[in-house]
C-alpha cells in the first residue's frame, strides 16, 4: 500500500470510490451525494485551498482524504479534513488512520496550525481529534450533529478559542453536508 498527494487528472475515478464506499456503507443517495461533494471539491476549488491525499494498491486508489480551506475572520491558517472514504474491501486494516496521519502531517509541515473534521469522533480520535464546543469555534454552517464538531491542533496541546465566525470553501457551501 502506498499512501500519496492525489493526481487532479482522476477526478473519475476519485469520484466512483467516494460513490462506491457510501453507497455500500449508507445507501445509494448518500453515495451520488457524496460523490457529487468531492467531484465539486476537485473542481471548484483552488489548488492552494484544497489537499488531497490517496492510498493506492497495485495503482489502483482504495482509499481518498481532502482537506479543504476553513477560513476564520482571524488570520489562524486551518483546514477541514472531509470526506474520507476507504474502498469497502479494505477497510478495518488501518488503512484509514494511516491515511489520515500523512495527510496531518504534510499539513503540519506546510504549516497548517489547525485540522477540523465533521463525522464520528469514535473514529476521529484514533487520529487525534475531539470534540469542540461550537461556543469556542464556530462551524461555518449549522450543524445537525454538534457531537460531531472535531479538531486538534498541529502546533499547541489544545485548541484554543476562535472568536467570530469560519467559513468553508464554496463546494461544502450546502446544509445538507452539515
Ligand atoms: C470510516 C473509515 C474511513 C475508516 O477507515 P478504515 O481504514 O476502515 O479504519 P481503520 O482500519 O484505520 O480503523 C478502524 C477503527 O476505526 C473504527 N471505525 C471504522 N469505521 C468506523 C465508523 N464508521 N464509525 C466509527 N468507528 C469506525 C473501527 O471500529 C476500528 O476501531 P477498533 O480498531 O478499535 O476496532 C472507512 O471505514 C470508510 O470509508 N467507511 C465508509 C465511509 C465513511 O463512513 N466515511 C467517514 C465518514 S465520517
Amino acid at each position: 500500500m502506498k499512501l500519496s498527494t492525489y493526481n487532479p487528472s482522476n477526478i473519475e475515478g476519485i469520484k466512483q470510490l467516494f460513490n462506491k464506499t457510501f453507497s455500500d456503507s449508507e445507501g445509494q443517495s448518500e453515495g451520488l451525494l457524496i460523490g457529487n461533494l468531492v467531484y465539486d471539491l476537485m473542481t471548484s476549488t483552488d489548488g492552494c485551498n484544497l489537499y488531497g491525499f490517496v492510498a493506492t494498491e497495485n495503482e489502483q486508489i482504495i482509499g481518498c482524504i481532502f482537506f479543504s480551506k476553513l477560513t476564520f475572520e482571524n488570520e489562524v491558517n486551518a483546514f477541514l479534513l472531509s470526506p474520507v472514504a476507504i474502498h469497502t474491501s479494505y477497510q478495518g486494516k488501518g488503512i484509514g488512520q494511516k491515511l489520515i496521519n500523512f495527510g496531518l502531517n504534510t499539513l503540519k509541515d506546510d504549516g497548517v496550525e489547525l485540522a477540523f473534521t465533521y463525522g464520528n469522533p469514535k473514529f476521529y480520535s484514533k487520529v487525534g481529534f475531539s470534540h469542540i464546543a461550537e461556543k469556542l469555534v464556530k462551524a461555518p454552517l449549522k450543524l445537525t450533529y454538534p457531537e460531531g464538531w472535531l479538531a486538534q491542533s498541529l502546533v499547541r496541546d489544545k485548541v484554543e478559542t476562535i472568536t467570530g465566525s469560519s467559513y468553508c470553501v464554496e463546494a461544502f457551501n450546502k446544509p445538507e453536508y452539515w
